[in-house]
Order: structure tokens, then sequence, then C-alpha cells
């Protein structure tokens, strides 16, 4: 492949919106947002406080309950929700570059994958809008019983850094196919390709209040999470931030749904097909520089293997390209802010001060920007910190391992349980991991494979209730009974 460079995309849009219009914060206040890459502000957005939520909350409450919105016809609704998804495709170029502007991530990454999941993920909540019924229930009696699926009302939406436009559609989707009208948070670190998809969203014609976002930092979260007028909190991000929403929401009893992070072992048998499993271990770590909650982290190796395997790994890791993440060879680009590039090399300390063997990288890359040399840890063992704690950064651990008697055991020790794979040619000894193995979702001889339509989340303190795939809407709708005497 040639090596192109491609233009970042002009800046569009830094206000927020609230009530369809595009505002100022009313304390008056902004914030850089930085380009990972140099550490140069990109632009300056408005630092939503109370009163913006309040706003923001008020126009969401007024669209919800006289919009029109969940009184709005299901298939028209349904039918905005695809003319969203038709306007982020024909300004994919410009959405894709934003995204990478902001995040770092590479652009061939942003286009062929974030992208194309977002729009996918609202098409595919665009055809549910229409297909939310109720049940009629045989009861004692001379009644006539049904249910019916309401909207649960106004939510609230926050949303990290790492994947901000598919993150956005991962939350908007179900949301406003059930009728439900949302205050989005999106991350300090990315506000930018939010706010310019809820642009493209005012232009394909949602009335105004349906999509409010309010830019911010936790502050501004915290106030969102407060807001009596909001029913619903969705939130993407650290157990920690988590457990502060908990006790933030106990106050008013909102529904929580939360998506966390993982320690998710990775586990390769000796009879897989091991460049498959090679590649995948390499994808599974360090795709979006190792920011994904599902990363594969702990990459267990059964021990007969382990030699080879870990020679293999450590080769494909030195084959990453890293750059300028609007370079189209570039496969890692820059992590997201100083304190991730911090957290993360204070990890790359603690694995080399704690007796694991670091066989490449452990170093930043270049004097400019967040950039970390992909890292490979062998003979990680399970008490290490790198080990235990989710690091959200290029940085593998590899542990081996004895047997399939030992690996459940060892595999399901961590307080997480998001996702796991397995490779192997055996079927028998997939499946009774992908049985036994504590973890929403299993991957057999694949890693990352995602889709709207396939429900996805946490075990323990990965986090509660699924995103994607219909069990989703149900985050969104709260179910009504009705009986009706027949005599
Ligand atoms: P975070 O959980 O603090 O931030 C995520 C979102 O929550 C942001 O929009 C932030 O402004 C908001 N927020 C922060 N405090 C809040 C509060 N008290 N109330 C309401 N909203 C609040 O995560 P952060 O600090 O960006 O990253 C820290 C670590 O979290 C990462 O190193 C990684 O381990 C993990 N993380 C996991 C993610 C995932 O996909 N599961 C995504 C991002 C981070
Ligand atoms: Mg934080």
């Amino acid at each position: 492949m040639t090596s192109t460079t491609i233009a970042p995309p002009k800046v569009r849009q830094t206000k927020m919106l609230i009530g369809g219009q595009w505002r100022e914060s009313q304390g008056g206040k902004s914030f850089a947002t930085i380009n990972p890459v140099n550490e140069t502000v990109i632009a300056q957005v408005p630092d939503g406080n109370a009163a913006d939520v309040d706003a923001a909350v008020k126009a969401a409450r007024t669209a919800f309950e006289s919009g029109p919105w969940h009184t709005m016809d299901a298939r028209d609704r349904g039918r905005l929700m695809n003319k969203l998804a038709d306007l982020m495709e024909s300004n994919l170029d410009e959405l894709a570059g934003l995204e990478t502007l902001d995040n770092g991530k590479p652009i061939s990454d942003s286009k062929a994958a974030d992208l194309p999941l977002a729009v996918d993920c609202l098409r595919y909540y665009a055809g549910w809008a229409d297909k939310l019924t109720g049940d009629t229930i045989p009861v004692r009696g001379n009644y006539f019983c049904y249910t019916r699926r309401e909207p649960v009302g106004v939510a609230g939406q926050i949303i990290p850094w790492n994947f901000p436009i598919l993150m956005a559609a991962w939350k908007w989707g179900p949301a406003l196919a059930a009728g439900c009208t949302v205050v989005m948070k999106p991350a300090e670190q990315t506000p930018l390709s939010c706010l310019r998809m809820a642009e493209l969203a005012q232009e394909a014609g949602f009335p105004d209040g349906v999509i409010n976002v309010v830019t911010g930092d936790g502050k501004t979260g915290a106030a969102i999470v407060k807001h009596p007028g909001v029913d619903k909190i969705a939130f993407t991000g650290h157990y920690e931030t988590a457990q502060k929403i908990m006790v933030d929401a106990a106050g008013t009893l909102k529904r929580l749904t939360f998506e966390l992070g993982g320690k998710s072992p990775n586990v390769v048998f000796a009879d897989a097909d091991l460049d498959a499993a090679v590649a995948g271990a390499e994808f599974g770590l360090f795709f979006n520089q190792g920011q994904c909650c599902c990363a594969g982290s702990r990459l267990f190796v059964e021990q007969s293997i382990y030699e080879k395997f870990v020679e293999k790994v450590v080769a494909r890791a030195k084959t990453r390209h890293l750059g300028d993440p609007f370079d189209t060879q570039t496969t890692q680009g820059p992590q997201v802010d100083h304190d991730q590039f911090t957290k993360i090399m204070s990890y790359i300390d603690k694995g080399k001060s704690e007796g694991a063997q670091c066989l490449t990288g452990g170093r930043r890359f270049g004097e400019k920007g967040f950039f970390i040399e992909p890292t490979v840890f062998g003979n990680v063992t399970d008490n290490m910190s790198i080990a235990r704690d989710e690091i959200f950064g290029p940085v593998l651990s590899i542990l081996p391992f004895k047997d399939a008697n030992e690996i459940i055991e060892r595999a399901n020790s961590t307080y997480y349980g998001l996702a796991a794979a397995v490779w192997t040619r055996d079927v028998a000894k997939a499946h009774k991991f992908a049985a036994s193995v504590r973890a929403g979702t299993v991957w057999i001889n694949c890693y990352d494979v995602f889709d709207a339509a396939a429900p996805f989340g946490g075990f323990k303190m990965s986090g509660m209730g699924r995103e994607c795939g219909e069990i989703a809407l149900s985050n969104y709708t709260e179910l009504k009974t009705v009986t009706m005497s027949l005599t």
C-alpha cells in the first residue's frame, strides 16, 4: 500500500445543541480539546454547567411530552433515524476525519470501522422503531390483559472517548427507536464528532429537543445524573465513575445501564491455527491503541507452544506502523491524552519492576504527542498489576498455562467479565470454555467481532445490562400492563 496523507477536516461545529439551538455555556466557560498527535489546541468547546444541563433536560422533556416524538408514528421516527444514517454515510470522510483529529485513531480505522459500524447501528435500530410490541396475556377471570412497551422518557447518556461516534450511535439508536429523547454528554477529550453528528440529526429533521448534546467533563456528567428530570442514565467508562453515578442516581432511583472495563482473557490452545491466533492476539489488544474495553489484555498461551507463539506475537507487534494517524498506512496513533499516556507508562514501569519480561517496546515513541511503542510482556503471573488492572493501552501481558483444567479458573480470576476468546480446533473444548468463562461475550477463533444485532455488555464489574441487539431496547422502555373488565 502506498502512503497517502489525508488533510484533517475543518471543524464546523463547536457549540452545544440544546433544544435545537447552538449555544455557549451559560457560565461563559469553555475548555480546549487537544490534538493528541502534537498536543496543540484543536478548538474551544463550551464547558456545560448545571444551568445548561437543566435547559437541555427541559428541552428533552418538552420534546418527549409534546415534541412530538413518542407520539409521532413509530415508522416516521425510524425514517428520521435512517435519514441520519444516510447523512452520516454521505459525510463519512468528514466525520471519520473529526474522529481521527480529536481521538488520534488511524484514519483507516475511523473510515473502515467506527463510521460504518455507527451507521449500521442506527439503521438496525431504525428498523426496530415500529416493532416494539406488547403481549396479550391470558389471566384468570373475565378480563382482557395486555402489555405496552412505552419509552422510559428522557435518557441521560454519558460516553467515553475511545469510540466517540460509535458510542453515540449505540446510545442514540435504541433510545430514539423506543421513543425516548436524549441528553448526551460526549467525553471532554473528544466532543467534536458528536457535535457534528447532532448537526446532521438536525439536518435530517429531528424535532428540536429530541437530541441534545451538552459538552463538559465529569461535573457536567454528574449534573445530568443528579437532575430529577432525567429518567435513565446510560454510561460507558470506568467502573469507579459508575460507582459515583449509582450514588448520585440513588436519590431519584434512575434506571441505570453501564458498560465498563475489562481484563479479558484471550486463550490460545496448542491445537489452534497458530497464525490466525497470532493475528487475533495482536488485533485483540493493539486495535485502537489498546483503548478498548474488551481488549484481550491477558493472553494465555498453552505451555507446549509458549516459546514459539510468543516469538511470533512479538515479531508481529514490531510490524505495527506508528505515526501520523492521517497517514493511511498508520496502524497505531497516539493515546488519547496526557492522563492516559501517564497511566499506561506507569503500568509499563510496574510490569518491569514486578518482574515481567519486557519483550518489545516499553517506551514512549517520539518526543511529541502521546505515542507509546507496542509493548509485550512475557512470563506474566496472575498476581502482577499488569495481569490484574485495566491498562487501556498498547501493553500486552502474556501468561503461560498448563492445560484445559487450570485455564477456566485463571481466566475467571478477575473482578471483570466483559469478553473472552479461545483459539482451538477442538469444538468441544471451545464450547466448554464458552460455557464456563464468566464474560458477556465469548469469541471462538476470532476477536473483536461486533454487530449491532449482537448483545454486548459485562458480567461482574464490567457492567450492568446489555447494549446492541433487541435487548438494548428494554433499557429504554417501561412495560405497562393494562387490564380491562369484559363484564
Ligand atoms: P471516565 O469513566 O472518568 O469517563 C467517561 C465519561 O464519564 C466521560 O464522558 C466523563 O466526562 C464522564 N464522567 C466522569 N466523571 C463523571 C461523574 N462523576 N458523573 C458522570 N459522568 C462522569 O473515564 P476516563 O477518566 O476517561 O478514563 C479512565 C479509565 O477508564 C481508562 O483508563 C480506562 O481504564 C477506563 N475507560 C473505559 C472505557 C470503556 O469503554 N469501558 C472507556 C473510557 C475509559
Ligand atoms: Mg475520569
